[in-house]
């Protein structure tokens, strides 16, 4: 398989996790270059749901490399919970297949703490998972992180742990007024990581670099989408990192001529968690109807998304951002019950028409959705295989999708499991 980026070209949640299980199986490395436990990637893999939100979904694969980029913001806690979880269910029996990079950099306490006590005592609310993440990257940038390399020398960590607790314990009691944090009690608990963290974290970038140039194929999984990006996403109701394909090669530290592809996420329609903008958001029974039959609740934290028709504006930006060759669309089930089914192919303020999201997010924010309005199928296609048995209606608005994005929707997702898969183009072998 050529070495693929696979990139959600929505608000997130477009079912990644599925799409990387499947192409997992033509690669021989997964690689999470971004984002951390923020993401929550649903696979059912034998008959069994599971939820990844740090380690890449590709370690259901027996014989694969997976790896925690230099990008990631790593969270020692939830790497030691998924590590036990996959275990138990039979999974991951070689250690030496999971890597984390020492460049990662580490999710404190007072990374979470701060990140819920901004969403709950400020008036400006981003709808974060409250993972930390943002807290971790601004520490990351403002050069006072500690990386995952640093909890090996105990008397650096010792001395980072202490110098940051100084500023973020003053917020915590001066600004927000509440408990501060101990230093022996961190320097405990992260000291107990240390021992079943060590046969994990490794130089990725020279493991990476290596697997290239041994001709072994690489997938680049990203998390959360294009829209929710730092720079491009809907500004400030975006993650903390940049989620487009560009930041493959900061994230993980193979050169950009290493990666051959870019394919897209996208549902068959759109869903968002958190605030921000969603021009076609369906506050009626209508977007009740698809949260309840996309089971559109988050998958890390069970908070119920906002659900709404395709936004082919904010999807064609992103297709053009990323680079996107092919498309993988998932969901189509979901869309069976409804009679009329609309794609957003332009965005109207006033007399203003808009062909791509304006910048200024509290523009876009009141832009109205202009709809084209194709038939719906009203039968079931769960579990469909083949294009050829879809009905014609699922295939008219497949095809329609396709002429507006300009893009191949190659693989069509028709149900959760595996198996409910219809590849109309191998572009993976
Ligand atoms: P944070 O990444 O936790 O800081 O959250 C910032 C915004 O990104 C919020 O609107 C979250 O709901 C959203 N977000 C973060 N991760 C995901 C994801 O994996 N799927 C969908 N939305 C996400």
């Amino acid at each position: 398989m050529p070495n693929l980026g696979l990139i959600g070209i929505q608000w997130g949640d477009e079912g990644k996790g599925k799409i990387v299980d499947l192409l997992s199986e033509y690669s021989d490395v997964v690689v999470r270059f971004q984002g951390g436990a923020n993401a929550g990637h649903t696979i059912v893999a034998d008959g069994r749901k599971i939820i990844l939100h740090l380690i890449p979904s590709g370690i259901l694969r027996e014989g694969k490399y997976c790896v925690i980029g230099n990008g990631v913001v790593f969270d020692p806690e939830i790497f030691i919970k998924e590590i036990s979880e996959l275990k138990e269910l039979g999974y991951l029996q070689d250690d030496s297949r999971l890597l984390v990079s020492g460049a990662a950099h580490l999710i404190m306490p007072y990374h979470k703490k701060l990140d819920i006590l901004r969403e709950t005592k400020s008036k400006e609310k981003i709808g974060t998972t409250g993972r930390g993440i943002g807290p971790a990257y601004e520490d990351k940038m403002g050069r006072s992180g500690i990386r995952v390399i640093d909890l090996f020398n105990e008397e650096v960590f010792r001395e980072k742990v202490k110098r940051n607790l100084e500023l973020k314990n003053f917020i915590i009691r001066e600004y927000y007024g509440e408990e501060g944090f101990n230093l022996d009690e961190i320097l405990e608990v992260y000291g107990s990581y240390r021992a079943v963290l060590k046969k994990y974290v490794n130089d990725t970038v020279t493991f990476l670099l290596n697997c290239i140039s041994e001709g072994k194929s690489v997938l680049f999984e990203g998390a959360q989408g294009t829209n929710l990006d730092i720079d491009h996403g809907t500004y400030p109701y975006v993650t903390s990192s940049n989620t487009v394909a560009g930041n493959i090669m900061s994230g993980s530290g193979v050169p950009p001529s290493a990666i051959h592809r870019i394919v897209g996420v996208c549902k068959a329609y759109t869903t968002r968690v958190g605030e921000g903008p969603f021009p076609t958001e369906l506050k009626d029974e209508t977007g009740d109807t698809m949260r309840e039959r996309g089971a559109e609740y988050g998958a890390t934290t069970g908070r119920p998304r906002r659900c709404g028709w395709f936004d082919a504006v904010a999807a064609k930006r992103a297709i053009q951002i990323n680079g996107i060759s092919n498309l993988c669309l998932t969901k189509l089930d979901v869309l069976d019950e409804f009679e009329e089914i609309k794609i957003c192919t332009k965005y109207r303020l006033g007399d203003k028409l808009y062909e791509v999201p304006p910048i200024d997010t509290y523009t876009y924010e009141k832009c109205l959705p202009v709809y084209e309005k194709v038939k719906g199928w009203k039968v079931n296609t769960k579990g469909i295989r083949e294009y050829g048995e879809l009905p014609e209606e699922a295939r008219s608005y497949i095809e329609r999708l396709e002429k507006i994005l300009g893009v191949k929707i190659s693989i069509i997702s028709t149900g959760p499991d595996r198996e409910s898969t219809i590849v109309r183009d191998r572009f993976f072998e």
